[in-house]
C-alpha cells in the first residue's frame, strides 16, 4: 500500500511560519501520501494553501460532542468545515496532559467518523511498561478500548508511538518495531477480519531522515507519524523520500 507520512506540528509556529512550511510541502512526495497536522488555529489557513495539492491537512485532537457548552474545545464537524480530512486522537501527550483514557479516545473517534474525518489513533507503551515486558499487552488493550466498529472500513489509521521514543532521539530496535506492528496487525485482523490487512499502521517516535528508510522498510510499517522533523520541510520531505 502507498505509505503515509504524517506530520504532527504539535504546538508550534505562528501564521507566517505555518504558511511557509505548508508552501514548501505543497509539491507533495513521489512515493508517499503526505498529511500535515497544524495547531487548530492554523488549520483553515493551511488547508486553503493546500487546496489543489496532494497534501492532506488534519488536526491533533477533537471533542467527542458535535457542539455545545464545551469551552475551549473544537468539534470534529468544525474541523471538517475548515478543511481538515484527518484527526490525530489519543496521542500520548493528550493521554498524559489531559487525562484521556481509551474510553475518551473511543468517543472522539466515533465523533470523527461521524463527521467524515479519518482518525489516526495513537497507541504506545511507556518505558517502564516495555522494561516490564508489558508493551504488547498495553498496546493491545489500547487498541481494544479505543477502536470502534466502522473504523477499518472508513480508512482509520493506527500509529504506534512508544512514549519513551517521542522527542528523545531514541527508537526501538527495528526488530521491536516490526514485532509490535505484527502484534497490532494480528489484533486488528482478529477483531475486524481481513479488511484490517489494509489498515495503515504508522510508526512514530524520533523518526528522522537518517532512520526513516530502515524503519519504513519493515513489514507492516505503512508510514510514519513525525513530530520534530515535520517542522523542517527538507527533513519531512527527506523522510517521505526514504520510503
Ligand atoms: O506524533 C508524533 C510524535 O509524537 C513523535 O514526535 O518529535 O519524536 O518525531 P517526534
Amino acid at each position: 500500500m502507498r505509505p503515509l507520512i504524517a506530520g504532527n506540528w504539535k504546538m508550534n509556529g505562528n501564521q507566517r511560519e505555518a504558511a511557509r512550511l505548508a508552501e514548501a510541502l505543497r509539491g507533495g512526495a513521489e512515493n508517499a501520501d503526505l498529511l500535515i497536522c497544524p495547531p487548530f488555529v492554523h488549520i483553515h489557513q493551511v488547508a486553503a494553501l493546500m487546496l489543489g495539492s496532494r497534501v492532506a491537512v488534519g488536526a491533533q485532537d477533537c471533542h467527542a460532542a458535535h457542539h455545545g457548552a464545551h469551552t475551549g474545545d473544537v468539534s470534529a464537524a468544525m474541523l471538517r468545515d475548515v478543511g481538515a480530512t484527518h484527526v490525530i486522537l489519543g496521542h500520548s501527550e493528550r493521554r498524559t496532559n489531559h487525562g484521556e483514557n481509551d474510553a475518551a479516545v473511543l468517543a472522539k473517534t466515533e465523533a470523527a467518523l461521524t463527521a467524515g474525518l479519518i482518525p489516526i489513533i495513537c497507541v504506545g507503551e511507556t518505558e517502564a511498561e516495555r522494561l516490564s515486558g508489558l508493551a504488547d499487552s498495553v498496546v493491545e488493550k489500547q487498541l481494544g478500548g479505543s477502536i470502534p466498529y466502522g473504523f477499518i472500513t472508513a480508512g482509520g489509521i493506527v500509529a504506534y508511538e512508544p512514549v519513551w521514543a517521542i522527542g528523545t532521539g531514541r527508537t526501538p530496535t527495528d526488530r521491536d518495531i516490526a514485532a509490535m506492528h505484527a502484534t497490532m496487525r494480528t489484533a486488528l485482523v482478529e477483531r475486524f477480519g481481513p479488511a484490517a490487512r489494509t489498515t495503515r499502521l504508522l510508526y512514530g517516535g524520533s523518526v528522522k531522515p537518517s532512520n526513516a528508510a530502515a524503519i519504513m522498510a519493515l513489514p507492516d510499517v505503512d508510514g510514519a507519524l513525525v513530530g520534530g522533523a515535520s517542522l523542517v520541510a527538507e527533513d519531512f520531505l527527506a523522510i517521505a523520500g526514504a520510503v
